[in-house]
């Protein structure tokens, strides 16, 4: 049975090339997985199964303008067994988005999602951005074990994925987690980008993890943005002595959410004041160029102590450089820093990378359910507002993270979808069995 439902999208995808009539079937289409939007019209009905979505789009690289507002984009349906189609509620924004925007790591990006280049020449565009989601499941693959239509889940979409400003996003189930129940999809679509950033560089480049850091002192380096404002409740949560920079008006912010010791960076030299503090077993630093210079001096010598950045240059680099030469490039930079920063104090220099992480969701779930962790929640736009959502975010200054609400809260209309895919699994599930029979 599984067996045929996987088969299923594909069969009728040969079906559809077959009998072009079939085409105008909405009932057939949406399992097809076909790029190509046939009926404008068939899109309207909420209570059919569309085989369009509403999204924002870029077409080309740029500023703000690039923003595009479609209802014509194929919907993202569940394309192998361990996919889950989420309907997303809650989108947020992150600084990703508007370097992407501006064409930011497009040539790896782009490799990444068709490594063998077979599709050449077959562009990026429509690219959707956005990299956080808050949803509800509406379908899943034969192999998808831990979700079912109509789990309220959450998750970071992968860059080299089509995003969640859109109806709907497609994932890999190990990418998904079951949402927080204490929070509503505003507030969850907050967490999950910036979430998998800090434990990615926390815990593999920073060497944390629960059990390890109460004795530890932790140095954030920009406290008051999206990871910032997450790391603090994080480390916090796992025991450990945090202190952070941040401007003086975000002070209050983050002593809030736990920050023992605040460093006001505009205000005089952040390094001086921070040299005189007891030295730190990790610093995380979110604001790079500069800080770099002076961070590695207030690590603890001679113990393993770490330099975790996450301004790293590898996207930059490769743009910029071409391919082969930007990795090369790259990896040589972050290795002649290595090898000088364990030479001269044996710290650690070391890259943070946003890496996607179901189950360490997972873990972040219970600890907000805990009320260990809150959202931090600046600003909301509706979904007709997403340009403005992206001129919020590129003002800087961000003191927590700018969400998008992207469904209104329905859940009669969740069950309704829910209800129409199930019907057309079923339907399709028994073409299959009976085609199979017949041959
Ligand atoms: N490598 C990766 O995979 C990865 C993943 C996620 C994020 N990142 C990067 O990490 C950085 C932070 O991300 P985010 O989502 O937290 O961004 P964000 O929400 O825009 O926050 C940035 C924060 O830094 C503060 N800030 C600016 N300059 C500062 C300085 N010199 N010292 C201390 N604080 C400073 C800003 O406030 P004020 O200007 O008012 O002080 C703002 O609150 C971004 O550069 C992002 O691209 C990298
Ligand atoms: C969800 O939470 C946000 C932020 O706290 C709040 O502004 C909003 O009203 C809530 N939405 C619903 C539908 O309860
Ligand atoms: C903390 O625990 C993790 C996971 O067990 C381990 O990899 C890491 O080396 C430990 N770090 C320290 C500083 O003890």
């Amino acid at each position: 049975m599984g067996f045929i439902r996987a088969m299923t999208p594909a069969r009728l995808l040969f079906l559809l090339k077959l009998n072009g009539k079939a085409a105008g079937s909405t009932k057939t289409l949406a399992r097809a997985g076909c790029s190509v939007c046939f009926r404008r019209n068939v899109c309207s009905s909420p209570s059919r199964l569309q085989n369009c979505m509403s999204a924002w789009v870029i077409d080309q690289y740029g500023t703000n303008g690039v923003l595009k507002y479609t209802e014509e984009v194929a919907i993202p349906t569940v394309s192998s067994t361990s996919e889950v189609m989420i309907k997303v509620h809650a989108a947020s924004l992150n600084p990703l988005d508007i370097a992407m925007r501006g064409g930011y790591g497009a040539k790896l990006l782009k490799l990444r999602r068709d490594p063998l280049s077979v599709m050449d020449t077959v562009s990026e565009f429509p690219l959707i951005l956005g990299r956080d989601v808050s949803g509800v499941v509406v379908d899943c693959g034969s192999d998808v074990t831990h979700f079912a239509p109509g789990d309220e889940v959450w998750a970071a979409v992968p860059p080299w994925k089509q995003g969640s400003l859109a109806e709907f996003v497609t994932l890999t189930e190990y990418e998904v987690s079951h949402k927080p129940k204490l929070l509503n999809h505003t507030e969850a679509a907050s967490i999950p980008y910036v979430a998998n950033t800090a434990l990615s560089a926390l815990v593999n480049a920073g060497g944390l993890c629960r059990d390890n850091s109460s004795d530890k002192r932790v140095l954030i380096i920009g406290g008051s943005g999206g990871v910032g404002t997450f790391s603090i409740q994080l480390l916090k949560a796992w025991g450990a002595h945090v202190t952070v920079t941040c401007s003086q008006n975000a002070e209050g912010l983050v002593r809030g959410l736990g920050a023992e010791e605040v460093v006001d960076y505009t205000t005089g030299d952040a390094a001086e004041q921070l040299q005189v503090m007891e030295k730190f077993d990790v610093i995380l630093d979110s604001v790079g160029r500069e800080t770099e210079q002076w961070a590695v001096g207030l690590l603890k010598p001679w113990c393993g102590a770490k330099y975790v950045t996450l301004a790293t240059p590898l996207l930059l680099n490769t743009d910029s450089m071409g391919l082969l030469d930007g990795a090369f490039n790259a990896v040589f930079s972050l290795q002649a820093k290595a090898i000088q920063s364990i030479i001269s104090s044996g710290a650690f220099y070391r890259w943070g990378f946003y890496a996607p992480d179901g189950p360490g969701l997972d873990e972040i779930s219970k600890l907000v359910d805990a009320g260990k962790i809150l959202p931090v929640v600046e600003a909301q736009f509706p979904f007709t507002q997403v340009p403005q959502a992206f001129q919020k975010l590129e003002q800087g200054h961000a003191r927590g993270k700018t969400v998008v609400r992207v469904a209104e809260e329905d859940d009669r209309q969740d069950d309704e979808l829910i209800e129409n895919i199930r019907r057309d699994t079923a339907e399709s599930e028994q073409e299959g069995q009976e085609t199979a029979k017949q041959n």
